[in-house]
């Protein structure tokens, strides 16, 4: 669907003033939807947008993330591919927020912000100086739900046994060790759960651009996950899941990465890394998937 920036600040502000879908706001840009057969159909993608605001650093994380306004006028949580993890926690944000919405689960607005060298010039800290000069070009953006708050497990605020079935389920699929109870990165937005901060999954990436062998590796960290103790049956979301996360879909999700953020592995074309992580996603999401049956497993063993 194509749409003007104006179209999209208008739908900002919308949906800054009520809940995800109210108000007959359209679909969530970029959102994977039903298509015929109950097939997915993924988006044109996140957005190309320019950052035109550099508003400040939030330091509650580790990466420095900075809150950005873009041409379309939306506040934007940026992940920047100077910060210390470099561009594979950019690609992992990328593809494991996409693979989140394509199941179905609630994933903010993906956006990639184009930073502009000079954006920062007016920052008075050095450090967010040096960060954002070595930003310049396509950073990753997540629209700002504002004022959502932080999920916290000792609440007990109500998440849904499926819902958290079906979190835990794709984090065991994408390794992701962020979302612990001391860490859940869950934020709480209009009553509903949201997921946001997958830079930390396929972390094997970060040892060997190839993922070569890693399909097939455990990933006992899953025992730690902040929902496994409300989930309801993995095996369960397992098969509400992994159909509609096809390998037709996981090729176009990682088609999005933009080429500059797979450019960091001297002598490695962007097309063999594609390659390395379609091959990765498919191997693990073909029956029988073990990574669903150990975090059942654990599920178990915690009950
Ligand atoms: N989309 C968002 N809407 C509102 N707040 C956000 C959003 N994304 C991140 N935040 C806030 O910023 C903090 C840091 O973001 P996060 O993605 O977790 O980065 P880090 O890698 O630094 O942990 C989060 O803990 C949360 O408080
Ligand atoms: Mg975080």
């Amino acid at each position: 669907m194509l749409r003007g920036a104006g179209a999209a600040g208008q739908d900002r502000r919308l949906r800054r003033t009520g809940p995800p879908g109210c108000g007959g706001r359209r679909a969530p840009r970029g959102a994977a939807t039903l298509g015929p057969m109950g097939t997915q159909v993924i988006g044109a993608g996140p957005p190309r947008l320019a950052a035109t605001r550099y508003v400040t650093a939030l330091r509650e994380g580790g990466s420095l993330p900075a809150l950005v306004e873009a041409e379309d006028d939306g506040l934007y949580v940026v992940k920047m591919r100077g910060a210390g993890q470099g561009p594979r926690a950019l690609v992992a944000e990328l593809i494991v927020g996409e693979l989140a919405r394509a199941a179905g689960l609630p994933v903010p607005d993906l956006a990639l912000i184009d930073l502009d060298a000079d954006l920062g010039r007016a920052e008075p800290d050095p450090e967010i100086q040096d960060l954002l000069r070595a930003s310049a070009g396509l950073n990753l953006g997540m629209d700002l739900l504002p004022g959502a708050l932080a999920y916290d497990p000792a609440a007990r605020q109500e998440v849904a046994p499926e819902l958290a079935a079906d979190v835990v389920w794709l984090d065991a699929l994408v390794t992701n060790v962020d979302r612990t109870a001391a860490n859940p990165n869950l934020l709480v937005w209009h009553g509903r759960p949201w997921l946001i901060d997958h830079g930390a999954a396929l972390f094997r990436h970060h040892q060997d651009w190839s993922l070569e062998g890693a399909a097939a590796r455990p990933f006992p960290a899953i025992a730690e996950h902040v929902l496994l103790p409300v989930a309801g049956a993995i095996d369960a979301a397992d098969a509400r899941l992994a159909p509609r996360l096809s390998p037709d879909v996981v090729g176009r999700i990682v088609d999005l990465v933009p080429a500059e953020w797979l450019e960091d592995e001297p002598g490695v074309a962007p097309q063999e890394r594609r390659r390395a992580y379609r091959d990765h996603l498919t191997a693990r999401l073909a029956a029988p998937r073990a990574f669903a049956q150990e975090a059942e497993d654990a599920r178990r063993r915690a009950a």
